[in-house]
């Protein structure tokens, strides 16, 4: 069984998130979008640069999850909330992105990088606990459900030129 650990990122870890954001969101979305949509999308979220500013920025924090062997298997990061709720609270906190590369799914890591990123938010006075989830993805909402997560909105995610239908799940 090969050892996995979850930790914190670093600044010196934005090459490394960029490439494992960009796998990703490609294995498990890339099918939905043309081409263009997909490349313009990744520009604008999984550049080294962006994962740079992102690492820079001490509101949000980032974990990742690392084999023995140096190899990334996931990542996630949190933060202020963002998304378009009504009399949004103002310490609202958002799960922003949860992943797991597909060879490593089903293992729990993603419940331990959630468990982790909760616990960051909670003890940062965030509350109470936004995301947002592609109204398809019904293996990541079953997930959420399980952590306490309810559906109470919904909103239009941008892919490229595309619209994506998303849920916004709250946890009081
Ligand atoms: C969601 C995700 C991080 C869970 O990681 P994991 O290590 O497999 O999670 P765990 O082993 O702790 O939990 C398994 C649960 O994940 C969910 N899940 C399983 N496969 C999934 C998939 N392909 N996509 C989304 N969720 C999935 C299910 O709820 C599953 O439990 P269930 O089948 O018993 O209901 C991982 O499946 C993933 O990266 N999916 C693709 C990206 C994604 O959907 N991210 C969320 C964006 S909002």
């Amino acid at each position: 069984m090969t050892t996995i650990t979850i930790r914190r990122a670093t600044i010196a870890d934005a090459f490394r998130l960029s490439e494992i954001g960009a796998a990703t969101f490609t294995d498990t979305f890339g099918h939905l979008y043309p081409p263009e949509d997909l490349a313009a999308f990744l520009h604008i979220a999984h550049t080294p640069e962006v994962w740079s500013r992102r690492l820079h920025d001490a509101h949000v924090a980032v974990w990742l999850v690392e084999a023995k062997d140096g190899a990334v298997a996931g990542y996630a990061s949190a933060g202020p909330c963002k998304l378009p709720v009504p009399d949004l609270e103002s310490n609202a906190g958002e799960l922003f992105q949860l992943y797991v590369r597909d060879t490593y799914r089903g293992g729990k890591l993603g419940s331990r990088l959630l468990e982790a990123a909760l616990a960051w938010l909670e003890a940062r006075g965030f509350a109470p606990l936004y995301l947002g989830v592609w109204s398809g993805n019904e293996g990541a909402q079953r997930l959420y459900g399980r952590f306490g997560f309810t559906r109470c909105g919904e909103y239009e995610f941008p892919v490229g030129a595309q619209r994506d239908h998303e849920f916004i799940l709250r946890r009081a």
